[in-house]
């Protein structure tokens, strides 16, 4: 199989499930509101491609650094290949400075993205250093010149990806949610947690419904969405215009095809079968190898191959195995060879 084929039962489209329309974002159209979220390391081209594949109506790129002195650099280059995406393809830039975004903001456009999202919302020490990320929550003026310069700059839509706010108690979620329309933003992802949460206790849905009954352009609904019910009951808390999945997604792609069907139908899926698995994984790890070539092909796989394998029987002893191969020829057999024993 591809990664690129088609899984969806085809009558896919004729359900009226608010989530199942498709959306509008600055112009473009998005297939539906399902979204594999923005995840460094893991959202590459080959993931975001199978993640679409199973019905993920928009994905965006991993976070790429708004310096283009950075943009030669081979982790760069990888996280701006955009090549085979299904359109419209967004790329999410991070910066602090306002001509450094605009100028990082042109080149992906020029690079081949439709769709230019800024990072608000990263709580790595290494990116809020920099007072990038969600470390601009602390400056809602600096946030609106950043917005406003990226908006300016190009001719496409820019959309925000954010947090509650960065401190507890002092979520200031809904002021920057109206400086993003303001500025012209065509879309806000708002991750239900703060930047002192980092990825800590349980999301919070209540002030992403206060955002949405408070703007009018897309409200995106980010955090702890894990399984079908779950995005049906964070639909129903926030009044979203989209649900983005970031975790959940890893190792079980199919996660869009399940929410899919459940939306449309009213019944949970089984979990695919072992076979089915293995067909996934295998085809993944193709695309991973084609993607980065031998060395990081194989060491990347790594991390998908132990979450694809999480939960079937000996896989502990078999990801130790695993993790010794060193050549993508001697990991593709072993992972092939596992997964047959469990069919
Ligand atoms: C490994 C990893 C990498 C991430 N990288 C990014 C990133 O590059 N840009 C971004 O906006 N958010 C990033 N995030 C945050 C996710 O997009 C998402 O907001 C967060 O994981 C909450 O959603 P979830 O509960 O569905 O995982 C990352 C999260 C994880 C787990």
């Amino acid at each position: 199989m591809s990664i690129d084929s088609p899984v969806l039962p085809s009558s896919s489209t004729s359900s009226d499930h608010p989530l199942l329309q498709p959306l509008n974002i600055g112009g473009l159209t998005i297939e539906n509101r399902l979204m594999v979220a923005p995840m460094a390391g893991v959202t590459d081209n080959p993931f975001r491609r199978l993640c679409k594949s199973f019905g993920a109506g928009h994905a965006v790129s991993e976070m790429i650094i708004a310096d283009t002195a950075l943009y030669a650099r081979k982790k760069s280059l990888y996280r701006a290949n955009f090549d085979n995406e299904i359109a419209p393809i967004s790329a999410q830039i991070a910066g602090a400075e306002p001509d450094k975004l605009a100028e990082a903001a042109r080149y992906q456009i020029y690079n081949g993205a439709q769709i230019i999202d800024i990072n608000m919302g990263c709580p790595a020490k290494k990116v809020c250093r920099k007072l990038a990320g969600s470390a601009l929550l602390q400056d809602e003026d600096l946030v609106a010149k950043l917005l406003d310069a990226a908006v300016n700059a190009v001719d496409a839509p820019v959309t925000l990806k954010t947090r509650l706010g960065f401190e507890n108690g002092r979520e200031n979620i809904l002021r920057v949610a109206k400086r993003a329309e303001q500025a012209g933003i065509a879309a806000i992802a708002i991750h239900g947690r703060t930047r002192e949460d980092m990825y800590t206790g349980e999301a919070r849905y209540e002030l992403i419904r206060e955002v949405k009954d408070s703007i009018s352009i897309p409200v995106i609904a980010n955090g702890d969405i894990d399984s079908a019910q779950k995005a049906q009951h964070v639909y129903e808390m926030t009044g979203c215009d989209a649900v983005m999945i970031g975790r959940a997604a890893q190792g079980q792609p199919w996660i869009f095809r399940d929410i899919e069907h459940f939306l449309r139908t009213g019944d949970v899926l089984d979990a695919p079968s072992v076979s089915e698995i293995k067909e996934v994984v295998l085809a993944h790890l193709q695309e991973l190898y084609d993607f980065y070539g031998e060395y990081s092909g194989c060491r990347i796989a790594r991390k998908h191959i132990a979450w694809y394998t999480t939960g079937i029987p000996n896989s502990n002893a078999f990801r130790q195995a695993m993790y010794g191969e060193e050549s993508t020829a001697g990991q593709f057999r072993v992972v092939e060879r596992f997964l047959q024993t469990h069919e």
